[in-house]
């Protein structure tokens, strides 16, 4: 049976926070506008990920609105990587408004206080009231939708839409041989994995990729 989950609509940001001084962040797509007057903004996002910790401590998050033609590795960084292990800003380029640290390479931003949370079993929802915002040029915003179709991306577990593989596969087209990456899920499709490739998400080469069914 077809999952009508994958029929909701989603952008794709990073979430931005502090720990001691050092910027942190992590990529979400559930994010969304709650109310307008005054604008109020909710993300949820796991309890596991080490970007909660940091806004749960600093009562602070910025949404910054990832571009289609964003730097795809902005992805691979903060998607598939932990601000426990990294830094995640170490090649980023990024500025600091409103006392929130928020990428360049993107559609703009929204800088938000916590006015809320509630708490589920896994991802705790951080409602936000804007104290800034600002949108860079008019760039168009990379959806959910265009990471999973024309990027061909994968969610990790983390993603609140989270998909098993195998059903994530179903949507990809038919070609001959397939490649996936290990780290972070992207499939390469073509007849040889080149030995120059970079994975277009992660930036890992051809040794970490795995020929799969
Ligand atoms: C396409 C995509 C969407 C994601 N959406 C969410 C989300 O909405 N909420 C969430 O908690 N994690 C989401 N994640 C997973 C986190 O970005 C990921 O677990 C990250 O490594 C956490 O980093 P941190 O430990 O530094 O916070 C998503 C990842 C990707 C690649």
């Amino acid at each position: 049976m077809k999952d009508v989950t994958t029929k909701l609509s989603y952008g794709l940001y990073v979430l931005t926070s502090w720990s001691d001084g050092k910027p942190v962040g992590c990529i979400v797509n559930c994010a969304m506008q709650i109310t307008a007057i005054p604008a109020s903004f909710a993300v949820s996002v796991n309890h596991d990920n080490f970007t909660t910790e940091c806004i749960k401590k600093t009562g602070k998050f910025a949404i910054c609105i990832l571009a289609e033609d964003s730097d795809p590795s902005l992805i691979g960084t903060f998607g598939f990587k932990s601000g426990r292990d990294i830094d995640k800003f170490d090649k980023v380029g990024y500025t600091v408004e409103s006392r929130l640290p928020v990428i360049n390479d993107s559609c703009g931003f929204i800088v938000c206080d916590v006015i809320n949370t509630m708490e589920s079993e896994t991802h705790t929802v951080f409602l936000g009231a804007q104290v800034a915002a600002e949108q860079y040029g008019d760039r168009t915003p990379m959806t959910y939708d265009y990471y999973h179709k024309v990027i061909k991306g994968k969610s990790p577990k983390n993603a609140p839409t989270y998909r098993a593989d195998s059903e994530q596969a179903a949507d990809a087209p038919i070609k001959t041989r397939k490649f996936k990456c290990e780290i972070c899920g992207f499939v390469y499709e073509g007849d040889e994995l080149p030995e120059d490739y970079v994975c277009p998400i992660c930036g890992v080469g051809p040794e970490h990729f795995t020929e799969i069914e």
